[in-house]
């Protein structure tokens, strides 16, 4: 599958917790809610946690494990700092295995710089 890396199987991929894969050199979190599968960097916007530990809170929201940002998987939005996102990647299904795009789904939503010294961490 063109453009696509296999990362996991469907068995890999625990239904309450992220799995952390590869592609190529970067690192993305993948997570299954509802039946459906997500791949977003594994990169907190705010201060580099590892996504892949955080903590689905219902429906698509993931919770940053260290200081509680939260973001939609489908769209990388954060939910709780407007005009942050954490980019995303295309997921397909071929039977049991899982494809996650090489490159970043565009979003409409800009990422966000980690904030300036001074400035709150929550
Ligand atoms: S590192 Fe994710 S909210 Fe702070």
């Amino acid at each position: 599958m063109k453009g696509y890396v296999k990362v996991a199987s469907r068995g890999d991929v625990p239904g309450d917790k992220g799995l952390p894969v590869k592609i190529g050199k970067r690192e993305a979190a993948l997570f299954r809610v509802d039946g459906k599968y997500y791949a977003i960097k594994d990169v907190c916007p705010h201060l580099g946690a590892a996504l892949h530990r955080g903590f689905i809170l219902g429906g698509r929201t993931l919770a940053c494990p260290d200081h509680g940002w939260t973001f939609d998987l489908e769209s990388g939005a954060c939910t709780n700092r407007p005009g942050c996102s954490v980019p995303c990647y295309d997921v397909q299904l071929v039977g049991e295995e899982i494809y996650v795009s090489e490159r970043y789904r565009r979003s409409g939503a800009p990422s966000c710089s980690p904030p300036s010294v001074g400035e709150g961490t929550t």
